[in-house]
């Protein structure tokens, strides 16, 4: 995202506008999950204003995030994609953005260790406002009321009116947007991103235990990777990518009306491009082949995410590859794998079998989170770290087993110390989870669990580093 520049000598020559594509022609299909606004002026006012106003990201970045997913998909780079389940407006802080963009540089760079390659760090930021529900309204002791949609259409208080979708919550979840990009970019550029400073980790939660001695192993190879490389000169005074990260954006493009003013033709290419983040991503409820949502992602020449659920059927899946990549260019998209972590096995293998034999690239990436969501004694929706751990492990295995590269991870993740998913070596119980209980919509991992799964991911990774690295790109 920092450094990305794209000169016309330089633009990819595969893309070409998609066939009877237009930013509205979502408009012409069935778009499920978006709310209907009583108020069609405000609705007008709203999209009007967003019409106006820069585009958050630009084609340029997205072309770059999307030579990054290319290396993953021929195995040459590991992505790493988390953040919130929904972003909030009554969480929004500096504090916030800094602890989940330091958790994720952290991750990166054990599972940089791990794996010896690349990886490429995107972010459930800047953008992530919109929620798929599992039905259309709530009933609260006889009460019946519109679902919460995330802070960009209604709000989360069980009233009427809170209920009510507001169009101007658009416009402020896109200044919330600006205002995140602009500190990660800060972040990622003006110095707070060098290496020594993301290493020095707190490891506190390791301290004396089994666990805790695998993970200094790695903590102490990290360091003395460091220490070899400033003697041999390499500081972050002497090498920008030592001081410098490239960090991008993605959030699941849901609310349609949000992003159809934002769609910019780049001047560079000429192709339509998503202004609202480097990366879109199309749910697990809404991927209908001939639905609004695959509709409008075919036509923006963004890096494309499509999540898969127990659903997904092999034919399904190859219709939609087709139509969200027909020239197959790697890096455009990438299949996000939920199943469940004890279900990993009876899906994953013939979709594998089906792309792989097809010739078709893309990016193979696990979401451990959204199949193992359970509900504990205590009432609260959570995730048994345990579980996140096993479909993950599950997901490598299989990989191997069908000979496709596992490229990369997608976590709901925090850098605060909530208490929403039980497990890890604090060993949260159920009982816990009423302590610091802080999302709107799904349970996060927390600082710590998300550092310690990055570790376990690390050995996994370990174990299949190649041989020959391509190190062409910057961590
Ligand atoms: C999500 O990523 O928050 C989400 C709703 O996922 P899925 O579409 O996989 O259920
Ligand atoms: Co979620």
């Amino acid at each position: 995202m920092m450094n990305a520049t794209l000169t016309p000598s330089t633009a990819p020559r595969d893309l070409a506008p998609a066939k009877g594509w237009s930013a509205d022609s979502w408009r012409g299909k069935t778009g499920l999950q978006m709310p209907d606004y009583p108020d069609a002026e405000a609705l007008k006012a709203a999209t009007d204003r967003l019409g106006m106003l820069p585009p958050l990201v630009f084609a340029g970045e997205a072309l770059d995030l999307r030579r990054r997913l290319g290396e993953v998909a021929q195995g040459r780079a590991f992505l790493l994609q988390g953040g919130d389940c929904a972003e909030s407006f009554s969480e929004f802080s500096a504090d916030n953005i800094r602890d989940t963009f330091r958790v994720m540089l952290q991750m990166a760079v054990v599972l940089t260790y791990g794996a010896k390659l690349p990886v490429v760090k995107v972010g459930r930021m800047a953008g992530q406002f919109a929620k798929p529900r599992s039905a259309p309204t709530e009933t609260v002791k006889g009460v019946e009321l519109p679902s919460y949609r995330g802070d960009i259409v209604n709000e989360l208080a069980f009233t009427p009116e809170a209920r009510i979708p507001n169009p101007h919550k658009m416009v402020d979840a896109y200044l919330q947007s600006a205002a995140t990009l602009n500190l990660l970019r800060a972040f990622a550029s003006g110095g707070y991103a060098d290496l020594h400073r993301v290493a020095n980790w707190n490891l506190g939660f390791v301290a004396n235990s089994a666990e805790g001695e695998r993970y200094s192993r790695i903590a102490e190879g990290v360091a003395d990777a460091l220490d070899f490389l400033q003697a041999c000169g390499v500081t972050p005074s002497t090498a920008a990518s030592m001081r410098s990260v490239s960090f991008f954006t993605s959030h699941e493009a849901l609310l349609l009306e949000y992003e159809q003013p934002l769609v910019r033709v780049d001047s560079i290419t000429g192709m339509p491009v998503a202004g609202t983040g480097h990366m879109l991503w199309i749910g697990d409820r809404t991927r209908q082949p001939d639905g609004a949502h695959v509709e409008f992602c075919r036509g923006v020449l963004n890096p494309i995410g499509l999540k898969c659920g127990p659903s997904m059927t092999t034919d399904g899946l190859l219709e939609l590859i087709d139509l969200l990549n027909p020239q197959n260019v790697p890096g455009r998209l990438t299949l996000i794998n939920r199943f469940g972590h004890d279900k990993v096995g009876d899906h994953l293998p013939a979709l594998i079998r089906a792309v792989e034999s097809e010739g078709r690239h893309v990016v193979w990436s696990c979401d451990p989170m959204h199949g193992n969501t359970i509900k504990s004694d205590s009432g609260f929706k959570t995730r048994p770290f345990e579980r996140v751990l096993g479909e993950v492990k599950s997901f490598f295995e299989v990989c191997h087993a069908e000979g496709a590269y596992p490229g990369g991870v997608h976590f709901e993740m925090t850098g605060q110390d909530v208490t929403e998913c039980t497990g890890g070596m604090q060993q949260l119980g159920g009982e816990d989870l009423s302590k610091r209980y802080h999302t709107a919509c799904d349970p996060r991992l927390n600082a710590s669990q998300s550092l310690e799964l990055a570790f376990l991911l690390a050995e996994e990774l370990e174990k299949t580093a190649p041989k020959h690295r391509q190190a062409d790109l910057e961590l």
